[in-house]
């Protein structure tokens, strides 16, 4: 990719963009068709050729195919991967910030998964789009021009997610919507800020560290408990290492066969995205409380899009305490 200087000659700020496929890569036989394409085919160069030749001088851009995937595919291998390219372009000097091209139907799961574990000094910004690139009008190269703005917009940090113009915290962003361009959204938080044309408005503070870690423990051991996940995700123990976890979802007639299937698998962890204020069906509060006796750690989020579960004294299962609503 071509290197540009700003007007003063200086050196410019070098944004590095990871492709790692989605629809904002996809590909249909027909202009026309926005749902029956094939996700992750076009080269991430290729999406960013038109973007870096608008942007003009100022900027520098890396481009980097780190993966070419449909993201209902997503898994931790990859994750691995893309949060360890991640670091290793953090720590250039002359690195300003980095894009990450995506599939919507994951990104909220690979925002957050990115924010926890790097929790990043400089911008880490996930763009996508809800239609393919060959699309009669396209929304990637809109949005992938907004990711690079914020990317490149001084004081910016922490992961975030652009899309139609729209700044999301890593830590809020929801797909919500099947098919619109404007997919997303950050529920009650309310959006860090809007890109209107090459500018950033701001509207509350970048993402700061994933709020599970400092609530009810001191900051202290809570930065210490991010290290230890840093190490694991970076270091060479493969990600089938890892710890265990899935999620559970109640529902009417909902019952414990699930939950007693997962501990016999040998799972480690639950999230349990209960009704309401984090309810459980009797049958399945029963599993889960055999599941915690046996060494499995539980926690209940709710299925509700909007609101958290707030606890009450009466709660037999620690609430996730916001940090997991999104897993409905
Ligand atoms: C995907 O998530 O990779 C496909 C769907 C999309 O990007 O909108």
């Amino acid at each position: 990719m071509a290197v540009n200087t700003n007007a003063a000659g200086s050196s410019p700020a070098k944004i590095v963009v990871l492709g790692t496929g989605g629809t904002i890569a996809g590909r249909a036989t027909s202009a026309g068709d926005n749902i029956g394409y094939t996700a992750g085919e076009v080269g991430v160069e290729q999406l960013l050729g038109p973007v870096a030749a608008f942007q003009g001088a100022g900027v520098e851009f890396v481009a980097e195919q780190v993966a070419q995937v449909d993201s209902k595919d997503m898994g931790f291998a990859l994750w691995q991967q893309l949060a360890r390219r991640c670091a290793y372009w953090l720590e250039q000097a002359d690195v300003a910030g980095i894009v990450i091209t995506h599939g919507t139907d994951t990104l909220e799961e690979t925002a957050y998964f990115l924010q926890a574990v790097l929790q990043p000094a400089k911008p880490v910004v996930l763009t996508c789009a809800m239609r393919p690139a060959t699309a009669l009008v396209p929304d990637g190269p809109q949005n992938l021009l907004d990711a690079v703005v914020v990317a490149s917009t001084p004081g910016a940090h922490g992961v975030v997610a652009v899309c139609a113009g729209n700044i999301h915290s890593a830590l809020d962003v929801q797909k919500v919507h099947s098919y619109k361009v404007d997919a997303f959204s950050s529920g009650d938080a309310g959006l860090v800020g809007l890109v209107e044309e090459g500018q950033v408005r701001q509207l509350r503070p970048w993402p700061n560290v994933p709020e599970f870690h400092v609530k009810n423990r001191p900051v202290a051991q809570a930065v210490s408990a991010q290290v230890a996940i840093k190490n694991r995700v970076m270091s060479e123990s493969a990600s089938e290492d890892w710890p265990r976890v899935e999620i559970v979802l109640n529902y009417a007639g909902a019952g414990g066969l699930v939950v007693d299937a997962l501990v016999a698998q040998g799972v480690r962890g639950i999230v349990v995205a209960g009704t309401g204020n984090g309810t459980l069906h009797v049958d399945l509060q029963a599993a889960l409380l055999r599941a915690m006796e046996a060494g499995v750690a539980v926690v209940r989020a709710t299925r509700c899009v909007f609101g958290r579960v707030l606890a009450t004294p009466a709660d037999a299962i620690a609430d996730a305490q916001g940090a997991f609503c999104k897993t409905a």
